[in-house]
């Protein structure tokens, strides 16, 4: 399976029709009916998104963003990955790690410190080299509802998990997302 599988880069402002046509049906699949019918992000279009393609089909992808975040009072370089899914009909054969894979991969050679993410459930995330941590946080409250501000949130969220991939030690300090919670 793992050689019929491609994974594609793309940046945001490069997404064609074709991609959005077949990229809102898997992630409405994925997410349930809560997801927004009309467009491919829930509360803030990412920066780039890395797309698995299984032949010629979209089965799987992740948003990423590139992000300065705030670890106690210390700049850090973030990957922040959001809506990480594969197709339910494709998933348990390594689809979703082969994903992080190729985020690591990003960050190779990069200034990045951390790939950060939030997660419901952790096996996949740990698996992968990802640890759960417990990081009082500060971030921008957005209503993906109609796309307005909620304000400040500011508090413990147990979904936080990280994965070095620089020189840098994360602490459990505060962190300041500097802008809302993917
Ligand atoms: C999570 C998800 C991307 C995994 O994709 P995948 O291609 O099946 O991943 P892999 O084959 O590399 O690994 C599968 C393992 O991931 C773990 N896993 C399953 N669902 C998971 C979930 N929602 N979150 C985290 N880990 C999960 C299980 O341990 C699974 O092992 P199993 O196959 O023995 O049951 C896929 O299940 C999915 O799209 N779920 C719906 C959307 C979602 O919840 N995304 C996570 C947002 S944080």
């Amino acid at each position: 399976m793992d050689k019929d599988i491609q994974i594609k880069t793309v940046f945001e402002f490069d997404l064609n029709e074709e991609i959005r046509h077949h990229l809102q049906p898997l992630l409405c699949e994925c997410f349930g009916e809560d997801y927004p019918e009309d467009r491919i992000y829930f509360k803030q279009m990412p920066h780039f998104r890395f797309l698995a393609y299984n032949h010629s089909r979209l089965v799987g992808h992740t948003a990423c963003d590139l992000r300065v975040m705030n670890l106690q009072g210390k700049a850090i370089n973030v990957l922040s990955l959001i809506d990480v899914c594969v197709s339910s009909e494709m998933r348990s054969q390594g689809i979703g790690s082969r994903l992080l894979l190729e985020s690591d991969k990003f960050c190779r050679n990069r200034d990045i410190d951390f790939i950060v993410l939030f997660a419901d459930q952790g096996d996949l995330y740990e698996r992968n080299g990802f640890k759960t941590v417990q990081n009082r946080c500060k971030w921008l409250k957005i209503n993906d509802r109609n796309l307005t501000t909620r304000g400040i949130g500011y508090e413990l969220i147990p979904e936080l998990m990280i994965k070095s991939v620089g020189e840098k030690e994360w602490n459990e300090g505060e962190l300041d997302l500097l802008g809302y919670l993917g």
